[in-house]
């Protein structure tokens, strides 16, 4: 018991990891695994082998992280980096590429969704460079070889898959002139060593790691991102993110407050968009079309009339939520729950909106019934397992990350 109390402790310090947000059982099952692939039988000698290896630790990193990661996640901050390209990188933008970073990367779903939506708005692939980091070596791994299942498209359509990727027997790999874009490395965000003098970047995407952090280690990682940060650039954090932590460094981007942040005055000096130059060379008017398939399918951009089908709707909700017009989303679900369309992404989309606005019962009554209709719901199931976990239910916390964990893997293998 001490000795997982140290552990934990060890993990906090050096990762940034509250054990409280993934459960102790999750370490206590880490460490098991790590005693047996070690021959151990007791856990003594293992806490003295870790606090003297760095490698033992980053075996130990590999059994805790959650790596869960898909393309287009959210779909909505992958429209605004769009947009926001298309206005400051435009024909008449600066010459300098467009420099992101996706930290943490997981296996390089996000940070190749990056390099394809910069693609789409434009921006030739000099201007592109994504630089995506992630702690764990084997999800680096996995990224580098860009080759995905089916899960990982999960909630999209065809048309990125069709554009972007080659089939191959029961998966798909990432097109090598999108792989090209971007440059992976093993990266801790808590090691404020490693970004001492670091590249900056005008673009940001730290999603869904914030919310595994202690309070410290959050403060930490967000005073990093504001040094990694260029005037004018934008920081995209996840869904459940939007943490006091991040004020005043950051300030909510206009209409797109929910989950993207600009820099504030406050603490440093205001930043201005970047500076224009001649015409770009940058840049093309029109977007960059990689496989045929995708030329001849002519597949449509969103449209912009009112929504009809339920899943129009759905996402016209979700765009809502975005942009924190809550009621009006909530409108839209409500009016999607006396149609009587039965979608666990209605309920989970209503919990969420619940938890923004600070109702956790509700918000737990919605997420119920989401995963009681769908209990392949990931986001759903570690959604109840924060608000378990807030009114200082471990026990049921644990067991929905269980479950969320278990639902993960089950995508894993489809
Ligand atoms: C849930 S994934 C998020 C991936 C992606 N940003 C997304 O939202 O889809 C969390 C990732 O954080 C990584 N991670 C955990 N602690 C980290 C740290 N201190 N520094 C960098 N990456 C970390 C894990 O290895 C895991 O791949």
């Amino acid at each position: 018991m001490t000795y997982r109390i140290e552990i934990e402790g060890l993990l906090a310090e050096r990762i940034g990891l509250d054990t409280g947000s993934v459960g102790s059982g999750l370490i206590q099952q880490a460490i098991q695994a790590r005693l047996s692939v070690l021959g151990l039988a007791e856990p003594g000698p293992y806490l003295r082998i870790l606090r003297n290896s760095d490698e033992e630790l980053a075996e130990l990193v590999e059994e805790v992280v959650i790596p869960e990661s898909w393309f287009f996640r959210d779909k909505h901050p992958f429209q605004r980096l769009e947009k926001y390209a298309r206005e400051n990188w435009g024909p008449s933008g600066p010459m300098t590429p467009l420099k992101a970073l996706s930290i943490p990367c997981a296996a390089g779903e996000e940070a190749y969704s990056i390099a394809i939506t910069l693609l789409e708005a434009g921006l030739l692939p000099d201007g592109i460079q994504v630089d995506a980091g992630d702690i764990s070596e084997r999800q680096l791994t996995r990224a580098r070889r860009g080759v995905y299942r089916a899960n990982a498209f999960r909630g999209e359509g065809p048309r990125h898959r069709l554009a972007y990727f080659r089939e191959l027997a029961q998966s798909w790999e990432i097109d090598p002139r999108v792989r090209r874009l971007v440059r992976f490395f093993r990266a801790n965000l808590l090691a404020d060593e490693q970004w001492a003098g670091q590249n900056t970047y005008d673009v940001i995407f730290c999603r869904n790691l914030l919310i595994y952090l202690t309070k410290p280690a959050r403060q930490r990682a967000v005073a990093t991102l504001d040094r990694l940060l260029n005037p004018g650039g934008i920081l995209f954090v996840g869904h459940a993110e939007m943490i006091a932590d991040l004020q005043p460094h950051f300030l909510p981007d206009e209409d797109w407050g929910s989950f993207a942040y600009r820099r504030g005055a406050a603490g440093s000096a205001e930043r201005e968009p970047p500076a224009s130059g001649p015409k770009a060379e940058r840049f093309r008017e029109t977007p960059l079309r990689f496989s045929p398939e995708h030329q001849k399918s002519g597949l449509p951009r969103a449209p912009d009339s009112a929504p009809t089908s339920p899943e129009e709707i759905l996402d016209e909700a979700r765009r809502l939520a975005d942009q924190r017009q809550y009621a009006e989303a909530v409108r839209l679900c409500d009016q999607l729950v006396r149609n009587q369309v039965p979608s666990a992404s209605v309920y989970s989309l209503l919990g969420m909106i619940s938890l923004a606005t600070g109702e956790s019962d509700k918000a737990e009554a919605y997420l119920m019934k989401a995963v009681y209709l769908d209990d392949a719901d990931v986001e759903a199931l570690l959604a109840l397992g924060l608000i378990c976990q807030g009114r200082g239910d471990a026990d049921a916390a644990a067991r929905y990350r269980r479950r969320a964990e278990r639902a993960r893997l089950r995508g894993e293998a489809k």
